[in-house]
């Protein structure tokens, strides 16, 4: 892939909205991959790479962000676009503007909107309203952006491979839905291991397993962690108290207790096990600083290609 081929593989993305993993097949993923790998290199090199030279991008956020408003609002910037930090209380939305309306204002003036929001419903409105790409930045159901730009980690230290075993351990919430849906897309191995009450929606799960089945791997769940984490390639945890699940915290803290990543459990995994988290992480509570800090951990590498895949979804869909 070089510079000159996004405008050429673009015609296939161009004005589509990604709002979950399912929006996209294991080929597009791939391209996605390409295009982040290429732009990562010459923004590394200092070379300019102005694909989205002249448009604006609004970044509409209902709950908190580091990651997801830093790389969009920095690879808008070098995308040669303007970012539009937009947060909800800021807005007519927050007294009760519609979203259909804020949808078909917002269209008249921006050319995508990224959205961090409370309900896939209202990515949904959003995107029924907008004739323009509308891109989750996490709901309550997913966080496809995330999943991508943890796949590319992998993919681009040449980890990505058919026979690994990829473990995530902790709620089975919105970045765990992302990545069971992109392993399973991309052909990996996908154990989720959770007390019993924080399995992935029904939905998620038969959808992942599905198309598990027909990549020729598997797309399972196990109470167990010391069992499930045998052998694991990649274990991966997150948050045991989402934002937005800020009363449960005392009964998610005694619930997952046990399932806390440290310096244990992991001597259980496969030996050159990556250690990988969405972030922010609560240290002491689903991981350990020993665990977070130790040489098994790439964490700080997916924050980075944020950014990176960002900048490809935006270059591509915009
Ligand atoms: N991982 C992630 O989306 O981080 P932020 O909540 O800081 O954006
Ligand atoms: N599951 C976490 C992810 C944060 C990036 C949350 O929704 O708060």
């Amino acid at each position: 892939m070089n510079y000159s081929d996004i405008l050429r593989v673009k015609e296939n993305f161009q004005g589509r909205d990604l709002l979950s993993i399912s929006d996209i097949s294991k080929e597009e993923v791939l391209i996605i991959f390409e295009v982040a790998k290429l732009l990562k290199d010459m923004l590394k090199r200092g070379e300019p790479h102005p694909l989205l030279q002249g448009k604006s991008i609004a970044l509409l956020f209902e709950k908190p962000s580091t990651r997801t408003r830093v790389s969009f609002e920095v690879g808008t910037y070098q995308l040669g676009a303007y970012p539009l930090f937009l947060s909800r209380q800021d807005l007519q939305l927050g007294r009760g503007e519609t979203i259909g309306d804020t949808a078909r204002t917002l269209e008249r003036y921006v050319n995508a909107i990224m959205a961090r929001v409370f309900k896939q419903d209202t990515l949904e409105e959003l995107a029924k309203y907008a004739r323009i790409p509308v891109i989750n930045g996490l709901s309550d159901k997913e966080h496809p952006c995330q999943a991508l730009g943890d796949f590319f980690t992998l993919w681009e230290r040449g980890e990505l491979k058919k026979e690994m075993k990829f473990v995530f351990l902790g709620d089975g919430n919105n970045v765990c839905a992302s990545l069971a849906l992109l392993a399973a897309k991309l052909g990996v191995n996908f154990l989720h291991i959770s007390p019993p009450g924080y399995e992935l929606p029904a939905s998620i799960r038969a959808k992942a397993s599905t198309e598990a089945s027909a990549n020729g791997v598997y797309s399972l769940h196990t109470n167990n962690p010391q069992g499930g984490i045998r052998d694991a390639n990649v274990i991966y945890t997150d948050v045991w108290v989402s934002m937005g699940q800020e009363e449960e915290t005392e009964k998610r803290k005694s619930d997952f207790l046990p399932y806390q990543l440290n310096q244990s459990l992991l001597k259980l995994a496969s030996p050159d096990v990556k250690v990988m988290h969405c972030l922010p992480a609560r240290r002491g509570e689903e991981i350990t600083d020993e665990v977070m800090d130790g040489p098994h951990s790439i964490i700080f590498d997916q924050a980075e290609n944020r950014l990176h895949i960002q900048k490809a979804i935006l270059a591509l869909l915009v």
